[in-house]
């Protein structure tokens, strides 16, 4: 896993610029924000930054965008609306300011994916940062056999399903299921883990991710242990309440890990003695 430099302030939010919103569903937006230009802006698929505006406050936001160039100076945030802060996000226009500090975290170390297969399992919002993952590893193209299982709640509740024609043609298998029937759905139709048992990996060459809401978590990982995957071979990403994201608050705190900067993407084998994160 790595952590990427820039030169964006860790302390003192910047202030960015919102260049484009666009609607993905009836509470997420997707923002695209640019940093001033001769700033470094650098990030892994995983990192998230805190993002505010003056009188709202601040929150973590994670990274949905992928760095694939050293000049990029644009990034994109998905951003559900759920509170004051997200409410006042979902109000900006094209132009307007959004204030920033970070990357923060540890993301997922892209490098070693190499020459290994990945299963990708997202629910509901969390495939806002494992986005940011499969464009990274879409675009280096490498090959390997990438499956994607995708579940949420209802057809419209689905994340980037505009964008997932092009990871198809990328080589991703990519498989959705919502969690109960719908008039306007005829894929499958259950939780997330209904998907695990119908997908061939080879447990010595496969790396699992998994992002999503916590109760996701246990029945993903007893599947993919039936599947042969050990701790070593299955990564999860984190969500805990965060104010700093500096590792002083501790308000991320999960026995003596400080998410906000070991976290938020562990290994599971790196949880074995935090019963608690899971
Ligand atoms: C590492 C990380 C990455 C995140 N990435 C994203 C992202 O990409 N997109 C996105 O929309 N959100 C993301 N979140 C969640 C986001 O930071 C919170 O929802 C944030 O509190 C929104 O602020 P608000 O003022 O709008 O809502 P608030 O007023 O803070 O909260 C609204 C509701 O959510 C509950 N809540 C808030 N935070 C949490 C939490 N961590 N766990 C459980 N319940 C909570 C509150 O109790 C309340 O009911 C992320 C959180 C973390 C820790
Ligand atoms: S958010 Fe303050 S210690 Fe992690």
């Amino acid at each position: 896993m790595q952590e990427q430099k820039t030169n964006i302030s860790a302390y003192l939010p910047l202030r960015a610029r919102v260049e484009k919103v666009s609607r993905l569903t009836d509470r997420e937006k997707l923002f695209t924000v640019s940093v001033p230009t001769g700033l470094k802006l650098r990030y892994s698929p995983g990192q998230f930054f805190m993002a505010g505006l003056p009188g709202y406050g601040e929150a973590p936001f994670s990274i949905t965008s992928a760095c694939l160039s050293p000049e990029d100076t644009t990034f994109e945030l998905g951003i559900r609306e759920v509170g004051n802060l997200s409410a006042a996000i979902h109000r900006l226009v094209s132009g307007d300011s959004l204030w920033i500090r970070g990357p923060f975290g540890r993301g997922f170390d892209v490098s070693g994916f190499a020459g290994k297969d990945a299963l990708f399992i997202a629910g509901g919002i969390g495939m806002v940062p494992m986005r940011s993952l499969i464009k990274t590893l879409a675009w280096q193209g490498a090959g390997n056999k990438y499956t994607v299982i995708y579940g949420a709640k209802t057809p419209e509740e689905l994340l980037f399903r505009d964008e997932m024609e092009g990871w198809r043609d990328k080589g991703f298998d990519v498989k959705l299921t919502i969690d109960k029937p719908h008039p306007d759905w005829s894929g499958n139709v259950g939780v997330v883990t209904t998907l695990i048992p119908g997908v061939r990996l080879d447990p010595e060459k496969t790396v699992a991710i998994i992002i999503g809401p916590p109760i996701m978590y246990k029945f993903v990982i007893m599947s993919l242990k039936e599947k042969g995957l050990g701790p070593e071979a299955i990564l999860v990403s984190l969500e805990r309440r965060m104010k700093c994201g500096l590792g002083k608050c501790g308000h991320c705190q999960i026995h003596s890990s400080y998410v906000c900067q070991e976290g938020p993407v562990y290994k599971l084998s790196e949880l074995k003695d935090m019963p608690e994160a899971l």
